[in-house]
């Protein structure tokens, strides 16, 4: 799947941070079923590769990807370790869209965006999108960059990210607010099922 396709599959995607191997499967599993199917891993721990080797084979119905991936060799080990996209916080230097793993950069400028476009992506998380102007900096990209859509992140949570959703430009939101880190560690699967139900009502979402 292109990353387009990706991430309209659901209005939010769930930023993991995963500490212990063993919640790796349990929370995607309650993830997915509370209707969030597209999970981003994200590399800030050492077992980040194995829960994304781990999720990719054991949940049905997941889109397993990788975040925090801040290098092409980063996207090439993700790649290996089955992630089916990956998300930055910034700009990767030389990368398009078509030389890996189907890859989500981010944003935070006018000029950011228009290197970014000038490699071919037409796809961008806006990070850290409360701090990069939140949804008026949305509002104003609207008008001069037509081709470009976001998933704004960072400072996204339950109380704005309708606000988000409603923009024109926006097709989906990141964050994670959807699998709290004491609900983690508890093991409490019903509570981030019962928050990844919430967020997956969430809408409308803008046209791909
Ligand atoms: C990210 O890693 O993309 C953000 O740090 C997630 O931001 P949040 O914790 O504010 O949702």
């Amino acid at each position: 799947m292109k990353i387009e396709e990706i991430l309209v599959q659901a209005p939010v995607v769930p930023v993991l941070i995963i500490d212990d191997v063993a919640d790796a499967v349990p929370l995607g599993r309650a993830l997915v079923e509370g209707g969030l199917r597209v999970l981003e891993i994200t590399l800030r721990t050492p077992v980040a590769l194995e829960c994304i080797r781990r999720m990719k084979g054991e949940i049905e119905g997941a889109i397993v990807g990788a975040g925090t991936v801040i290098n092409p060799k980063m996207r090439e080990e993700v790649g290996a370790a089955g992630a089916e996209f990956c998300v930055s916080p910034g700009l990767i230097e030389g990368a398009t869209p078509d030389d890996g793993v189907p890859l989500l950069p981010g944003v935070a400028t006018a000029t950011e965006l228009m290197a970014g476009l000038a490699s071919g992506f037409t796809r961008f998380k806006l990070f850290p999108a409360n701090i990069a102007g939140g949804v008026g900096a949305l509002q104003a990209f609207a008008s001069p960059f037509q081709q470009a859509k976001f998933c704004p992140t960072g400072g996204v949570n339950a109380k704005n990210a309708a606000d988000y959703l409603a923009l024109s430009n926006v097709v989906c939101v990141g964050g994670s607010w959807v699998a709290p880190t004491d609900a983690v560690k508890a093991g409490d699967w019903g509570r981030i099922t019962s928050l990844a139900r919430e967020a997956s009502a969430l809408a409308p979402r803008a046209p791909a």
